[in-house]
């Protein structure tokens, strides 16, 4: 049986699952509340639509979707995760994966059986072979205890070239299959095989969802080389894509609202032992975007405590870029005092740095001055103090050169914190730091912010046809939703159509067609297989076009296809009735917004609301005004009479 986001949709209340993370309030027929995705807490311009099981928001993202797109930016999921944990409350299980997906899964969950296996052999030989004393010695020495032994399941590899190869051999395993999980190491020169770890302390690493994928081990030599030898790349193993100990430190990390990133497994291990279990390590190595998105699914709040010498400053300046490029951005619109628009993305994180004293890691600190990490943590500072006080601290102050660009650099820091009073203060931190004219610095150009545009000119009352009235709008979506289906079946059936209906839109001063242009999640997925199909050049049958997807969008895609298709002998006609009813349903949308809006303006005013998001919300609602008139304006000028009347000044 094939599931659909259709049957797992038709047993989730949207209003349920927004409720969790969203104070909702009724308001007629739908909810209102405030919006989880820009920091507000004035208008409640975050709706929710039981009727259509849609959300939208009227206020700075004027955004929406349903409940796959709610949870996808909610959580920072992809299609698949949202489809996983949403299937799951639903009680819907997935269908069959794909044959290719399926293998590779088999092949997958095998070598991780054959480490999980392994874990429990080093993890046995650190307990009990006469051999591991040393290595006992080694954990107790480091004042990692039983119970923390046990949590981690730390072990021990025997120092010998083959006992683990001969251990997994006699299990039935194939040198291939150690290799392929980096048990075992090759010298291609001499064709010799051998044990990888060696008389080594072994640290496994669990991905996310505790699948053991490798090993980091430590030497138990006091000057082996290297100190730490990690699993090699494998299919399962990609240090870029794992933070040790995310698995145990996930519940916690939601819980503490904070992630503490960390540079080793020590400062982990030590920290969980001391009941600090929201830490994770980067193992090493500066933070990666992929690190970065796993770790924003539990968190918006990250505190970075990499070592204080000179490479480890380094690594958190780099680990910060990666944070920034990573996380989330609001875009928020400002006028300034001459009228102008400004568009600024703001960081919808806290990044936090926590200075570690010289020749400290947490680890260490953690062992021997319990009390003072705690400290350390509430001392962290805003990343943008902790950036001044690095980039200005061996400056050069006579270079004016280096002054302007050390503002350059900083200044997208700044423009990144929300609230105006703290942007002043480090502002003025850096002009005293780099001894300048904090006016000037006002001036240096941040790559982050976009070039200032016109205020359009307010219209007059905005036009709203019968569409747009507040108690008709969720009467009219679904004629929306069909046609935005029949849009999808025609392109789908002639690949090359929604070129031509693109012609027809930018002909028009209308933008092409876009995935925002649908609140079905899937059908935005729909849409950007029609885009690649209408590149290729030899299109691919349907049928195989499914077999490539995820078997969900090709369900989706099957459903579509069940719908009536014009044939090809009224096809002359198609784009510009394609092209017109785009516009149709963008104006349903755009009225209902605008509906939406004059709504929660005409509600009388809070005592403590403030004027600013008043004008924010007037502002949009004049942008949708203007925008919905010129979509009137292209239907018009696209319509038999709009034609007609081209045709006759053409004429004349
Ligand atoms: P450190 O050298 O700071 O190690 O490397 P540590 O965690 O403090 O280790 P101890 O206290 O000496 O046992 C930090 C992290 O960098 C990675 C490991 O993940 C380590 O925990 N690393 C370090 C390696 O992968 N290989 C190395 O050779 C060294
Ligand atoms: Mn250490």
């Amino acid at each position: 049986m094939s599931v659909s986001t259709e049957d797992i949709k038709s047993r989730l209340d949207i209003v349920d699952i927004v409720s969790e993370s969203v104070n909702l309030r009724k308001s007629g027929r739908s909810y209102s509340g405030f919006c989880p995705f820009h920091s507000n807490t004035r208008t409640p311009s975050f709706h929710v639509f039981p009727d259509t099981q849609t959300w939208y928001c009227f206020g700075e993202c004027a955004e929406g979707g349903d409940v796959f797109a709610f949870v996808m930016k909610k959580e920072g999921y992809d299609f698949k995760e949202a489809l996983k944990v949403l299937a799951q409350r639903a009680g819907v299980t997935l269908e069959e994966p794909s044959p290719q997906e399926a293998k590779r899964r088999k092949s997958e969950d095998k070598l991780v059986d054959l480490l999980t296996m392994a874990v429990e052999y080093f993890h046995q030989l650190l307990l009990h072979a006469p051999q591991a004393a040393g290595a006992r010695a080694y954990v107790a020495d480091r004042q990692l205890n039983e119970d923390t032994v046990a949590t981690f399941h730390l072990g021990f590899a025997l120092d010998s070239w083959d006992a683990c190869r001969s251990h997994f051999t006699d299990q039935g395993y194939s040198d291939a299959e150690l290799l392929a999980v980096g048990l075992l190491t090759e010298n291609p020169d001499k064709g010799t095989r051998y044990d990888r770890f060696r008389n080594r302390l072994m640290i496994p690493i669990r991905d996310v969802d505790g699948r053991t994928v490798g090993f980091g081990a430590r030497t138990l030599d006091k000057d082996g080389v290297p100190k730490y030898l990690n699993s090699p790349q494998t299919a399962v193993f990609d240090k870029s894509h794992l933070l040790f100990g995310l698995d145990t430190a996930k519940r916690h990390i939601r819980e503490a609202r904070q992630a503490v990133i960390v540079e080793g497994y020590m400062d982990v291990m030590q920290g969980w032992q001391a009941g600090y279990r929201n830490m994770v390590a980067q193992m090493g190595t500066a933070l990666t975007g992929e690190q970065m998105q796993l770790l924003k699914r539990s968190t918006k709040r990250f505190v970075l405590a990499l070592d204080a010498d000179a490479a480890g400053q380094k690594a958190t300046m780099r680990s910060l870029q990666v944070a920034r490029n990573t996380l989330d951005r609001e875009y928020e619109t400002r006028f300034d005092a001459r009228g102008l628009v400004h568009q600024e993305g703001r960081l919808q994180a806290e990044i936090k740095v926590v200075t570690l004293p010289e020749g400290y890691d947490p680890d260490r600190i953690i062992r021997t001055e319990p009390e003072r990490w705690p400290l350390l943590l509430s001392e962290a500072q805003p990343v943008v103090a902790y950036v001044i006080e690095t980039a200005t601290r061996d400056l050069d102050l006579d270079d004016a050169r280096v002054k302007s660009e050390v503002a350059q650099e900083i200044k997208p820091l700044l423009e990144d914190i929300a609230d105006p009073i703290e942007r002043d203060h480090y502002r003025q931190l850096l002009a005293r730091a780099l001894r300048i004219d904090e006016r000037s610095l006002r001036l240096v150009p941040a790559s982050s912010q976009r070039a200032p545009s016109r205020m359009p000119p307010p219209p007059e009352a905005p036009p709203l046809d019968e569409a747009g009235a507040p108690q008709q709008i969720l009467a009219v979506v679904p004629d929306a939703y069909k046609r935005e289906a029949n849009f999808l079946r025609q392109c789908l059936e002639h690949p090359h159509l929604i070129l031509q209906v693109n012609q027809k839109l930018l002909g028009q001063g209308q933008d092409a067609v876009r995935s925002d242009d649908f609140s079905v999640y899937e059908d935005r997925l729909v849409l950007a297989q029609i885009y690649e199909r209408a590149d290729q050049t030899a299109v691919v049958a349907i049928a195989e076009l499914c077999d490539s997807l995820d078997e969900v969008l090709a369900g989706r895609i099957r459903r579509l296809l069940v719908l009536p298709v014009t044939p090809s002998s009224q096809l002359a006609n198609l784009p510009r009735s394609l092209a017109l009813s785009v516009l149709d349903w963008r104006l349903v949308a755009v009225n209902g917004q605008m509906a939406r809006l004059q709504q929660l303006l005409s509600e009388p005013v809070q005592a403590d609301e403030n004027g600013e998001t008043r004008a924010q919300l007037t502002g949009r609602l004049v942008e949708l005004s203007l925008i919905s008139r010129r979509i009137n304006k292209a239907k018009y000028a696209m319509s038999a009479a709009g034609q007609l009347r081209a045709g006759q000044e053409h004429g004349r």
